[in-house]
């Protein structure tokens, strides 16, 4: 992956039709780069995936949307579900309680390490890390029901298509044993109350759900708009919480792709095996992307440079100069 210099960034694209020019660069530039990365294997059904498959979707809060490539293809949410996950808590469960079951510290860690959680600390990282995002669907399962946290995902996402992938569930279900591990172990130390089976079994459900790039830009797209649907301006999380959220986001998305991810991009994202990524940014705007050609660290290659190329062009980085 190039770095930008600073001489490269192009002040002028301001207008639309430069916008979509960049967002057209952005998909091309993605596109090449799905040859470098290679789709999930460990859990069976996400390696039917094709690799060359690639969506970018932007949608803004005026109701413009900018769709490039695989935008309507369905494939599974999987690691996105824990910043709605975590969304739930935060509303329904409040800040104190959360985090005093979770941390707010970046891991270094890869996405399903358990190493930490053993040695170094018995509460969670973070949410955004298996450990934490299983920690945080055991304080929703006594509370929700799946069908009631799909109902919810619907909302954040602005898509009412959205469905359980039957398929994918159950490869997870059936190849999970990783998860149930750290399950057991958040039990073992008194962390979590619970039954882990249940707890797991709600965690991949979540997992499974059947997603797009524009439904990821729909999450983007309110996460962009402090918590609200730009469009019912009905509010979902209040404000401080996305503040949260998005912060967590910046510091956590990627695991740990996270810090390089902040240098080059510089934006509160989230992405997941199925290989898709959301992205809030200014205007407001959400990006979605779909790419399940994977880098070594568990995220879209085809994702990262797509974001890449619009944070440089359209000066979104969160510490973009003027
Ligand atoms: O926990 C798992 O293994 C998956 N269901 C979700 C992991 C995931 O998406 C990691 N993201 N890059």
């Amino acid at each position: 992956m190039s770095f930008p210099t600073y001489e490269q960034i192009d002040y002028s694209y301001r207008d639309p039709e430069a916008v979509k020019k960049v967002f057209a660069e952005a998909y091309a530039n993605g596109l090449e780069a799905t040859s470098e990365g290679r789709v999930a294997t460990y859990i069976p059904e996400l390696s039917k995936a094709d690799p060359s498959a690639f969506g970018l979707f932007g949608w803004k809060k005026d109701g413009e949307t900018l769709s490039f490539g695989d935008t309507t293809t369905r494939f599974t949410i999987q690691s996105i579900s824990k910043v709605i996950n975590l969304a739930v808590a935060l509303k329904y469960i409040g800040f104190r309680d959360v985090f005093s079951h979770v941390l707010m510290e970046p891991s270094g860690d890869e996405f399903n390490s358990i190493i930490k959680l053993d040695t170094v600390n018995s509460l969670p990282f973070n949410p955004l890390i298996n450990t934490g995002a299983i920690e945080i669907v055991s304080l929703l399962e006594p509370l929700f029901s799946f069908e009631e946290l799909l109902d919810l995902a619907r909302s954040f996402c602005m898509d009412n298509e959205i469905t359980l992938n039957e398929a994918v569930y159950r490869s997870e279900a059936e190849t999970g044993d990783r998860n149930r591990a750290i399950a057991y172990l958040l039990k073992s130390k008194g962390v979590m109350k619970g039954d882990p089976d249940r707890i797991t079994d709600l965690y991949f459900r979540m997992c499974s759900l059947n997603v797009s790039a524009r439904s990821l830009a729909g999450l983007g797209l309110v996460l962009a708009c402090d918590g609200s649907n730009p469009f019912t301006g009905k509010h979902l999380v209040s404000p401080g919480y996305i503040r949260v959220i998005k912060s967590i986001m910046f510091t956590c998305g990627l695991y740990n792709e996270s810090g390089s991810f902040g240098v080059k991009v510089g934006l509160p994202a989230k992405s997941g095996v199925g290989g898709g990524i959301t992205c809030a940014v200014k205007g407001p705007m959400g990006i979605g992307l779909y790419g399940p050609a994977l880098d070594g660290k568990g995220n879209s290659v085809a994702g990262i440079r797509a974001l890449e190329h619009l944070s440089h062009r359209l000066r979104l980085h969160v510490f973009a100069y003027e």
